[in-house]
Parts: structure tokens; C-alpha cells; sequence
């Protein structure tokens, strides 16, 4: 019995050292199929066992098992090891590896000129308000001098909500009225935000745009406080050199009212293609406040007189910025949105 236990022995020995020199998985499966497998060393081992004397066969019969178990652990414990491990594992952070840049945002273009225009009214004590995109009929017309048969509904409707008892504004002169209905005079706003129409988008309309709205009230208010008032905030907006001049109009809250309109920023009024040979762009409506509009919030027109202007946002960021298409405001392309 003796020499076929030393067989075996020298066999396990011989297997250990070639499970410990495999280097690849492949080698190791062979070297597994070679000992263990079912036409393999061992079972050859055990093959033999009927030539052992009955009495020994149990003893060599453990002692084959006891090999076997033997080579199948170290044989799972090799298989691990050979397995390789995923990148992170054996790198797991990389100190001196730079930093992932994130890109920072700033705020958008309209943003930037809207906080412009009102820092400019803040400077002449005006304060800044705002007021409901949705809006109902009184303050988005009736308060504001339009009768329900008013032609001039036709150039400022808008899109009606739940069967026209809501609107969304159509212009930032329902603050106008909000404002007086909670305020006594003397007072001075600005009121930036959205407005409204259903107007077909092209390069110079869109259904949604901004407005900035100003109205001051006092005793004694006349239209030279306008001019003075506007005049200084073209100045400082677009540059001293800069002139404006107001053309009569029309507008059912105002009384006399006007268009406004400043020297062509790119050819100084000489007449260039932005401003069709004109010399002069138009950038705001405004005049002196119709006595029904303060009848219509309780203020006493025979008391007080008040000016308003009104001007749209992305005219006037186009204009100061040489952008030839409102739609690029509201596309989020940050090629565009970067340059600002
Ligand atoms: N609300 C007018 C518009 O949208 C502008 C305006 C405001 C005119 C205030 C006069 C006074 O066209």
C-alpha cells in the first residue's frame, strides 16, 4: 500500500506546482481537466484501488479524496486570482489627474438688458414692480381707457384662457393700473415681464416677448418731465451722442401720446440699412395718462397728471447688440447665448 500512497503524494505535489506556476486562466483549466477531470490522474488513482489488498483499500481511498479536496480548493483559489480586476479596483483614485471643468452659465441676454434699462430708472428713484402674466379683461383694457368695441383691441388681443374669462397680457401696462389701484400718488415704476400675441413668428416677431413699462404720477407732472426723464435714460443706455425725438400717436391710455424714437445707434442718423435710410429707430410708445385711467383706479385727474412709456425688451437688445433675429433669444442655442 505504501508505495501507491507515495504516488499519489508525489502526483498531488506535482499538480500544486503547476497550479502554481499557471499564469493564464486557459492553463489552469487544462491543468484542472488533466487531475480532476473525469478521465483525469485521480480517477486513474481510483481505478487502481481494486489492486490494493482489501483491507487497506479504505484508508487510500480517503487519502485519493483528501487530494482531490485538496486540489479543488487551491485549484477555485488560483481561478480567482486570475480573474482580472475591473480598472477601478486596481486604480481607484488618481490625485494628480485634472479636474473635470464645469461650465458655468451666466444670465441670459434679456436678462442682462432688462436689469440694464432698470438700473437706469433706479438712478431717477423709480422703483421695480411686476405684475400677473395672466390677466383679466379690466386690467389688460376697460382700466385702461379700451371699451369692449374699441378698434384698438384689434392691434393688442391676445390669447383668452377658460372661455375668455382669463388672458395673458398683451402689454405690461396692466402694472400701470395694479399699481395706482394700491398706491397714492406721488409714485415712480418700472414694471419689466412678459407679454403676449398672436402674432406669426418671423425674424422680428414672436407670440411671446418683453416689455418694460415706466409711469410716474404726481402734482404737476407735465410732458417736459417725460422728455427730460427719457431723454436722460437714452443717454445713459445707449451713449451720450445719442438724440431722441417723439412723433404723435395714438394709444387709448395716453393723452397726448407719442412714439419715441432715438438716433440710429449704427450710422448716428446719417441713414443706414438698420434704420431704412431714416436715420431715426423707433424703441417705445409713451405720453401723458389719460384722465379715465384715473378715474378708473379713484385717483383726481383734476389733481394729478402723470406720464407712461412702454418699450419692448428684445428691440432693444437687438438694437444695442446688432442681433438681426428675435428668434434667437428664445432658441437656448448656447452659441448664440455665450457671446452675452
Ligand atoms: N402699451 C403700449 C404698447 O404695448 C406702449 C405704451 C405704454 C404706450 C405706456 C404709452 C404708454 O404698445
Amino acid at each position: 500500500m505504501q508505495p501507491f500512497l507515495d504516488r499519489l503524494e508525489q502526483l498531488c505535489q506535482e499538480a500544486l506546482q503547476q497550479i502554481q506556476n499557471a499564469a493564464e486562466p486557459t492553463v489552469l483549466e487544462n491543468l484542472r481537466v488533466q487531475y480532476l477531470g473525469r478521465k483525469g490522474k485521480l480517477t486513474e488513482f481510483t481505478g487502481q484501488i481494486s489492486q490494493i489488498p482489501q483491507a487497506d483499500r479504505p484508508a487510500v481511498g480517503e487519502a485519493i479524496n483528501r487530494v482531490k479536496q485538496r486540489l479543488t480548493t487551491v485549484f477555485q483559489e488560483k481561478q480567482t486570482s486570475l480573474i482580472p480586476q475591473p480598472a477601478s479596483k486596481q486604480f481607484a483614485f488618481d490625485r494628480t489627474l485634472p479636474g473635470i471643468p464645469r461650465p458655468i452659465g451666466h444670465l441670459h441676454p434679456l436678462t442682462q438688458v432688462i436689469e440694464q434699462i432698470c438700473e437706469v430708472f433706479k438712478e431717477l428713484g423709480f422703483v421695480v414692480v411686476e405684475g400677473p402674466e395672466i390677466e383679466t379683461d379690466y386690467y389688460n383694457f376697460s382700466a385702461l381707457n379700451i371699451p369692449a368695441d374699441h378698434p384698438s383691441r384689434d392691434s393688442f388681443d391676445t390669447f383668452y384662457l377658460e372661455g375668455g374669462k382669463y388672458l395673458l397680457r398683451s402689454q405690461t401696462s396692466t402694472v400701470q393700473v395694479r399699481v395706482m389701484e394700491k398706491t397714492k400718488p406721488p409714485l415712480a415704476i418700472v414694471a419689466p415681464g412678459k407679454v403676449f400675441r398672436p402674432d406669426a413668428v418671423d425674424a422680428s416677431h414672436s407670440f411671446m416677448f418683453h416689455q418694460i413699462e415706466g409711469l410716474l404720477v404726481d402734482e404737476g407732472i407735465s410732458f417736459a418731465h417725460l422728455k427730460g426723464a427719457l431723454d436722460f435714460f437714452t443717454k445713459r443706455l445707449f451713449g451720450s451722442q445719442t438724440k431722441i425725438r417723439f412723433r404723435p400717436h395714438y394709444f387709448p391710455f395716453t393723452e397726448p401720446s407719442a412714439e419715441v424714437d432715438v438716433s440710429c445707434l449704427l450710422c448716428q442718423g446719417k441713414g443706414c440699412s438698420v434704420c431704412g435710410r431714416k436715420g431715426w429707430l423707433e424703441i417705445m410708445g409713451a405720453g401723458m395718462v389719460h384722465p379715465n385711467v384715473f378715474r378708473a383706479v379713484g385717483y383726481n385727474p383734476k389733481k394729478y397728471t402723470g406720464f407712461a412709456f412702454g418699450m419692448g425688451v428684445e428691440r432693444i437688445a437687438m438694437l444695442k447688440y446688432g442681433i438681426d433675429d428675435i428668434r434667437l433669444f428664445f432658441e437656448n442655442d448656447v452659441r448664440f447665448l455665450e457671446q452675452f
